[in-house]
């Protein structure tokens, strides 16, 4: 996805055009092409050559230079996404009433791809009304606005006026450029571990990050789904316009889940969720010294098998994690559960599954037929398994 898109990067004159290195880096390294414009102003912050050494690219930053193409239209055809990173009050001022008086805000008037503008400033110049206009006006004309953090400001105020983190920045802009062929759809993702209480202090859990489920959870709220995420506790942050549900144990899965079942098109049920629970939870810590206790464990709820009784309308597509005899244990599961399609994975293997950022998948259809994808990063296989649940369900 990445390796197709030619970015166009103004830089204005703020102090968070540091931070635009930073970013420029990373859309690098995913694989995009960049080419940065600057603003006289944001040459004070950072010089033109730290930007060309990271984007690899000639950095513009003058409409009139001996040259023989007529630079601002040039560029503005270059790219296919042009965002202003970061964006100030006088270049969104400046660009909410069509003012051109330099290369960026030319080039920003004659663009025709998706424009976006990352705002960072003052809170008070964030929050005057005249600023607060025209990012209102940029927004009904279709620019997409990623809103600053709160926080310590350079200037020595807190409030709203922050640069966004750039792992958020690149979130938002991965949204931007994914296709939108999930509109309208709901989906409910599970994800995560779930933990069942021994005591206070202690619990039975498993190897499950959550690392699969969150990412077909960002990869379905990229392509324009409403997504429902339920998930067991990981370490993961929290991703944007995804409605997180944090649960702790399989019976509190079972109930959320079955809470917002009716209202969903489809469900990827990721989580690794717990199949026992301790028959009774202590209310203290157990002691060493209590020698008679013993663990006793009864099968918590298949939420998943639930699912499948009750399913009308909506697409299931459940995970088998094996350790042996995946094809017939995967198909065993898709049968008795009722699903659409389930995704197979040898968890024994120590380069894929639980943890690792990679996976290798086989998709069972409900028509019996075998799809074995390569290793991918967790995040190329959400979007294949959704490709998958389009071309066949939708
Ligand atoms: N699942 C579920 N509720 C459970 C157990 C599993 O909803 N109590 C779901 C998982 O989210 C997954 C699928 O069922 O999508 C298969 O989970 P897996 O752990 O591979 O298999 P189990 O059905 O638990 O069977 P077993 O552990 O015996 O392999």
């Amino acid at each position: 996805m990445w390796e197709k898109q030619h970015f166009l990067i103004g830089v204005t004159g703020g102090i968070a055009a540091y931070k635009t290195v930073d970013l420029i880096s990373r859309l690098k390294k995913k694989g995009a092409d960049v080419t940065v414009i600057m603003t006289r102003n944001a040459k004070e912050f950072v010089s033109p050559l730290t930007f060309q050494t990271i984007s690899q690219n000639r950095v513009y930053t003058e409409l009139f230079e001996e040259d023989w193409d007529v630079r601002h239209i040039s560029l503005a055809k270059k790219g296919n996404v042009l965002a202003v990173v970061p964006a100030t009050a006088n270049f969104i001022n400046k660009a909410a009433h069509g003012l051109a008086d330099d290369l960026l805000s030319t080039v920003f008037l004659a663009f025709k791809g998706k424009k976006i503008l990352v705002p960072s400033m003052n809170v008070n110049m964030f929050d005057n009304p005249i600023t607060c206009k025209s990012l209102n006006m940029l927004k009904k004309l279709g620019c997409y606005i990623i809103e600053p953090e709160e926080g310590f400001l350079a200037c020595g105020d807190v409030g709203k006026g922050r640069l966004p983190e750039t792992e958020t920045i690149i979130e938002e802009f991965e949204y931007v450029i994914s296709k939108k062929d999930l509109m309208g759809k709901k989906i409910l993702v599970t994800a995560g571990p779930t933990i069942e209480p021994i005591d206070p202090v202690r619990y039975i859990t498993n190897r499950s990050s959550g690392k699969m489920g969150y990412a077909v959870a960002r990869a379905a709220r990229n392509r324009g789904a409403d997504v429902i995420l339920i998930s067991g506790p990981t370490h993961i942050p929290p991703p944007c316009r995804v409605k997180l549900i944090r649960v702790e144990t399989a019976q509190q899965m079972f109930e959320r889940v079955v809470e917002h079942f009716h209202e969903v098109d489809i469900v990827i049920k990721a989580a690794a969720v717990c199949d026992f629970k301790p028959k009774s939870t202590r209310g203290d810590k157990i002691k060493k010294t209590d020698v008679d206790f013993k663990l006793v464990l009864v099968q918590n709820k298949d939420i998943l098998y639930e699912l499948g009784r009750m399913k009308q309308k909506q697409i299931l597509v459940g995970f088998a994690a094996e350790t042996r005899e995946l094809f017939k244990n995967a198909r065993q599961k898709l049968v008795k559960k009722n699903l659409d399609m389930v995704i197979a994975n040898d968890v024994s293997r120590a380069d894929t599954g639980f943890a690792s950022d990679y996976n290798k998948i086989n998709i069972i259809y409900n028509t019996g037929e075998i799809e074995g994808l390569e290793k991918n990063t967790k995040e190329n296989l959400a979007n294949l398994i959704l490709d998958r649940v389009v071309e066949h369900y939708c």
